[in-house]
């Protein structure tokens, strides 16, 4: 079966969905995107969207950044993004991508009115390896500054600085990079957010660093602080305390939550996934597959059982 993609307000198979050569967000990467995983549950052959309320609303405040709007509500958008996992008829985890992007044809960089709508949806595993440990090199790339591309606005043209850091990661033999903003704090890594533990505490880069406001971020926050009775501190944090840090972690849609094990070749404490991180993991693991009820509003399932009540799920 052919893919099925969205594209200006219609469902169509995927070769249908050609845009031309010229258009502005090929040329000038003048678009904004979003990634939402949703969780297949083998049991009842349910498909959870996670938290796909609350990427469709960072998308509609990022869009503003090129003076663009969505075609639908943040609700409506979800509803698509439902739709297109069952046009699609996935049995696995899926990946779903929307993006708007400007769509005029023309040459000359100023924003042009003209844009268009996509969404679209692939299977997707383990983006990175969650369960081995990763081994992070500090990028000699500086993350994009705020003032030169908002990088919290995950416009397509900024994901340059990302494809930098994480190609020169693995040709230096890392797993992931780990990215410094321009004053030489840690900021986060090519596409997901950085945790560090010390003494007991959780600490992540706050939001003025440089990075993403990762909605994973903001779950792993949620589920330290409800059900572990540890609060995050968010402020700057320097590069030497990564490599004095208890404990290590990405996180990230794509990336889910993962261990940091190495950094620039010196261990994360003794080389293996820290209590914390792995506690964290289980607990997140646990939410987005629908085994616990008390995040089930973060959960949209694509056909319906969760809020029917099916037996199995939640
Ligand atoms: C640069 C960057 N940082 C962090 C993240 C993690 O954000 P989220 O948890 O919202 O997916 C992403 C996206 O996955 C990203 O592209």
């Amino acid at each position: 079966m052919e893919p099925i993609v969205f594209l200006n307000g219609r469902f169509m198979p995927e070769p249908e969905s050609r845009i031309p050569i010229l258009t502005h967000g090929m040329q000038y990467g003048t678009g904004v995107f979003e990634g939402i995983r949703a969780y297949h549950v083998p049991v009842t052959s349910e498909i959870l969207l996670f938290r796909a309320l609350d990427h469709f609303e960072r998308m509609a405040r990022n869009v503003k950044f090129l003076n663009m709007t969505l075609p639908m509500s943040p609700e409506k958008l979800v509803a698509v993004a439902a739709e297109l996992v069952r046009a699609n008829g996935f049995e696995s985890d899926v990946y779903v991508r929307p993006i708007v992007y400007k769509s005029a044809t023309r040459v000359g960089v100023t924003l042009p009115p003209e844009e268009s709508f996509a969404m679209l949806a692939v299977p997707m595993g383990a983006y990175l390896d969650t369960h081995k440990g990763l081994h992070c090199g500090v990028s000699s790339w500086r993350r994009i500054a705020d003032n030169s591309i908002p990088c919290r606005g995950k416009i397509c043209g900024a994901y340059v600085n990302s494809a930098l850091a994480a190609q020169e990661a693995r040709d230096r033999g890392f797993d992931e990079a780990i990215f410094l903003n321009e004053a030489g704090r840690v900021a986060e890594g090519s596409a997901m957010n950085l945790f560090m533990v010390r003494d007991g505490r959780l600490i992540t880069p706050d939001v003025t660093q440089g990075i993403l406001e990762g909605i994973t971020r903001d779950t792993v926050m949620t589920l330290a602080r409800d059900g572990l009775d540890v609060p995050t501190e968010q402020r700057g944090l320097d590069r030497a305390e990564l490599y004095i840090a208890d404990e290590v972690f990405l996180c990230g849609t794509a990336a889910q939550v993962a261990p940091v094990t190495k950094i620039d070749g010196r261990s994360v404490a003794d080389g293996r996934p820290g209590p914390l991180t792995l506690e964290l993991q289980n607990r997140y693991e646990e939410v987005v597959r629908g085994r616990t009820s008390q995040y089930r509003h973060w959960l949209e399932p694509v056909y319906g059982y969760v809020r029917t009540g099916h037996a199995g799920v939640v």
